[in-house]
């Protein structure tokens, strides 16, 4: 064997089995390096500026929870104006898994819960999907029992479901947690849960729909107060109202239900979704450009359109659209709070446009414990930002420069497209899988507008 002279060490003098080593670790760091560029990932060119009208799909947190909403009749449901989006899929997957019929036609879905065979979810198909837990009202309401593993907590915060429970045990429900599954069952003697008043410890939306469904065909009156104000549970009581529900109140603190027999199907269309409005509205300030959003429910983002005015940006109102045209965008201070406050999914998304503004801003997080994750991506592309708890002080930078990002959450995802819609060059974002829960086809819909996107 020859010797190794000093310096350079070639392979091949390697012993036969190093050899092997060498090659296996060096395929092994290949493999990993194309894995890394196989990661579907976006390419987004920075600094381009959009023109044009933006169509905006059906709302997420209206649609999941509609969906749920076809458990509590035999009769078909149909919902139209649906969102293409994963979180959609998988809550389809849950339903079909518990034997209800669903037919998706474009964005149409019909749902038919006449014959429930299963009212215990798989945890494979709910532990991605929060939305899974509103399936547990309209069962007990329906059926009298439901099994639903908890929803754990995701990346933004724990997001617990107590508020849910105490609100179907003051019903009359017996409710168990054990083993990470709730169990809930109407105590025998009765057939039916018993309208009551509940006062929640917070406007949870989640809460405020789960007693809502729970509630429809309970024997009595129920009122639930400190209810969740958020468009998606006025929508919800719109749907149910239609089916022969009797509620009033829904989209103020107080909500009162008139429990009836029974419920029968019904045609609805999902509003406009707030949140994906929102997000372009965002889209056009950041890239000084001027864009058109329709369909829209203005008075669904009157806090969101008051930051976009006081930043610096000029609205014009129209009856289910808005133009928005860019000004010199300034720092503002933004607070969420449960609607009609400054809603917290618009909260990172906000944040990237005030990295570019020209001054200070101080962003606070009050609906999550965790929803600040954005902020690292951010400094990654050059923004000064500094946090304090759940506090962001954010010094507006002239330009921020692409990088290669990561969206760790469905907002933080958004939030990164449009910093890098803003910055100098061209970023690659991952984290595709949280951004397709929540936006359709964002990159068509930016790149209609004159965005140079590309889906890998
Ligand atoms: C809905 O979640 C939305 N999701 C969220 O959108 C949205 O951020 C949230 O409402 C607030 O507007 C869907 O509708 C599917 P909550 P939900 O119960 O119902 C605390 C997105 O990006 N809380 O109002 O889970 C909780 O910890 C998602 O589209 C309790 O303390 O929200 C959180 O801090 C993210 N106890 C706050 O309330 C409870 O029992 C808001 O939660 C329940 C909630």
């Amino acid at each position: 064997m020859s010797t190794l002279n000093a310096g350079h060490l070639d392979v091949c003098d390697l012993p036969a089995i190093m050899r092997t080593n060498y090659e296996l670790t060096r395929m092994m760091g290949a493999l990993k390096v194309s894995k890394e560029i196989l990661k579907p990932h976006l390419e987004i060119q920075g600094q381009r500026s959009l023109s044009g009208e933006i169509n905006i799909s059906g709302a997420k947190n209206s649609a999941l929870v509609l969906m749920t909403a076809s458990l509590l009749t035999r009769e078909a449901l149909v919902i139209r104006n649906v969102p293409k989006l994963t979180d959609v899929e998988g809550m389809s997957n849950i339903l079909l898994a518990m034997g209800v019929r669903l037919d998706r036609k474009l964005d149409e879905i019909e749902i038919q819960a006449d014959k429930i065979q299963h009212i215990e979810l798989p945890y494979e198909l709910v532990h991605g999907l929060r939305a899974s837990f509103f399936c547990i009202g309209p069962l007990l309401g329906r059926l009298g029992r439901a099994r639903i593993p908890l929803p754990g907590g995701c990346r933004i915060g724990a997001r617990p479901v107590v508020e849910h429970i105490r609100g179907l045990k003051a019903l009359g429900a017996i409710v168990n947690v054990e083993h990470g599954v709730v169990t809930a069952s109407v105590p025998g003697s009765q057939r039916r849960l018993k309208g009551a008043d509940v006062i929640l410890d917070c406007p949870s939306v989640g809460a405020t729909e789960t007693i809502l469904m729970a509630s429809v065909l309970a024997e009595g009156v129920s009122t639930i107060e400190n209810a969740a104000q958020e468009p998606e549970v006025q929508d919800l009581a719109k749907m149910l109202n239609s089916m022969g529900a009797r509620i009033t109140g829904a989209g103020g603190p107080k909500i009162t239900i008139e429990g009836v027999d029974e419920l029968h199907g019904c045609e609805y269309k999902v509003m406009p979704d707030r949140i994906e409005a929102g997000t372009f509205l965002i889209a056009a300030a950041i890239t000084r450009s001027i864009i058109r959003v329709s369909p829209v429910i203005p008075e669904h983002l009157s806090a969101v359109l008051q930051k976009l005015r006081d930043c610096g940006c000029s609205l014009q109102i129209e009856n289910e659209a808005i133009n928005l045209i860019p000004g010199q965008i300034t720092g503002v201070d933004i607070t969420t709070q449960p609607f009609p406050g400054f809603p917290t999914d618009l909260q990172a998304p906000f944040m990237a446009l005030l990295a570019t503004a020209n001054g200070t801003s101080v962003v606070t997080e009050k609906i999550y414990e965790n929803r600040l994750q954005h902020v690292a991506e951010l400094q990654r592309m050059g923004a000064s930002i500094r946090v304090q708890g759940n506090t962001a002080l954010i010094e507006g930078v002239p330009e921020l420069s692409a990088a290669p990002i990561k969206g760790s959450d469905l907002r933080s995802a958004a939030a990164m497209v449009l910093a890098s819609l803003a910055a100098r060059g061209t970023s690659k974002l991952e984290g595709l899988n949280h951004l397709d829960r929540g936006y359709e086809e964002i990159e068509v819909k930016l790149n209609k507008l004159g965005a140079c996107i590309r889906r890998n």
